[in-house]
């Protein structure tokens, strides 16, 4: 397929060298490059905020629900929103089907941004760091973005709110459910694992979790700058978090910690999700109600 072809190599700086990473590792950057991005946004607009969605290629349902909900607020608050899906390619052996369809999904949406490594979990630091391509090149007037996972539910006025506070930065500012103490995982058989060899460091550095995390937008271009000297790892908010402690930036703690909440115990009450920005669901059908809920005239706490 012409998904498949060589990557080509851009008249582009001199990559720095160094050893096969190995397992631990995952290849980045090497010459990848957009195969679909004809989508207007940030091209033909100036959004206040991107909402940035990494998705698995088969994810359409993921996809037309955000469409149906959170990704639908175009304008909130006065601020242009507008939301991108990012993905790889399609593997297996339907790939060519799939890419298809992905074809003909972006021809009725343009929110699809494609680039074309393989996707898979083991890849979401080459997503990442693809996505950071495209939003230096793109979006440097843009003010922030989020990077949310396609299984939250986002509350974009609660967002913008925070956005447009004047306490909250307008650079260097990154936010989340940021992880202070970190630790790197020394057990083989966790999905986590990490050799001394690869971090000898006993903790990562701060990151926020990467189901959801704000950035403003002269971040990537910075992380990007960075990026070369560190070798990647599959962890893709713990890779982040040692681009931005050698860029000498530190996350910032939401003003609330009922901002981002992962894995809630049990589902959100009315008042929970009057205040929360991002929350991890379990369903569509849980994210669905949820925004829903979230749209109802404020709940008495
Ligand atoms: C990651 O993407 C690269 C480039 O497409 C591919 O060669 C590699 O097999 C992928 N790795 C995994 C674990 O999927």
């Amino acid at each position: 397929s012409a998904s498949a072809s060589a990557p080509e190599s851009a008249a582009s700086a001199p990559e720095p060298q160094w050893e096969d990473p190995g397992p631990y590792h995952v290849a980045y950057p090497r010459n990848y490059k957009f195969i679909m991005d004809d989508t207007p946004v940030c091209k033909n607009t100036t959004p206040f905020l991107v909402l940035m969605v990494p998705v698995a290629p088969g994810d359409v349902a993921a996809r037309d629900t955000i469409r149906k909900t959170w990704g639908n607020e175009k304008l909130v608050l006065g601020q242009l929103i507008e939301t991108l899906f990012i993905l790889g390619r399609p593997g297996g052996a339907d790939a060519e089907q799939q890419q298809e369809k992905l074809k003909q999904e972006n021809l009725q949406h343009h929110d699809l941004i494609q680039s074309n490594f393989l996707d898979s979990y083991r890849n979401l630091t080459i997503k990442t760091m693809v996505m950071l391509e495209w939003l230096a090149v793109h979006c440097a007037e843009a003010s922030y973005v989020i990077k949310i996972d396609s299984d939250m539910l986002l509350h974009v006025p609660n967002l913008v709110k925070l956005l447009l506070d004047p306490k909250t930065a307008k650079q260097n500012y990154m936010t989340g459910c940021v992880w202070w103490n970190s630790p790197v995982l020394r057990n083989p058989f966790n999905k986590f694992y990490m050799p001394t060899n690869v971090i000898a460091e006993p903790q990562y550095p701060p990151y926020p979790l990467g189901m959801a995390y704000v950035m403003s937008l002269d971040l990537p271009a910075k992380i990007l700058g960075v990026a070369p000297k560190i070798k990647p790892i599959f962890i893709e908010d713990a890779y982040l978090g040692m681009c931005l402690k050698l860029l000498g930036i530190s996350p910032t703690n939401p003003p609330e910690n009922t901002m981002f909440i992962v894995d809630p115990t049990h589902p959100l009450s009315s008042c929970s999700l009057s205040k929360v920005i991002a929350v991890t669901t379990t369903s569509i059908s849980q994210m669905t109600s949820y925004w829903e809920r979230s749209r109802l005239p404020e709940a008495k706490c």
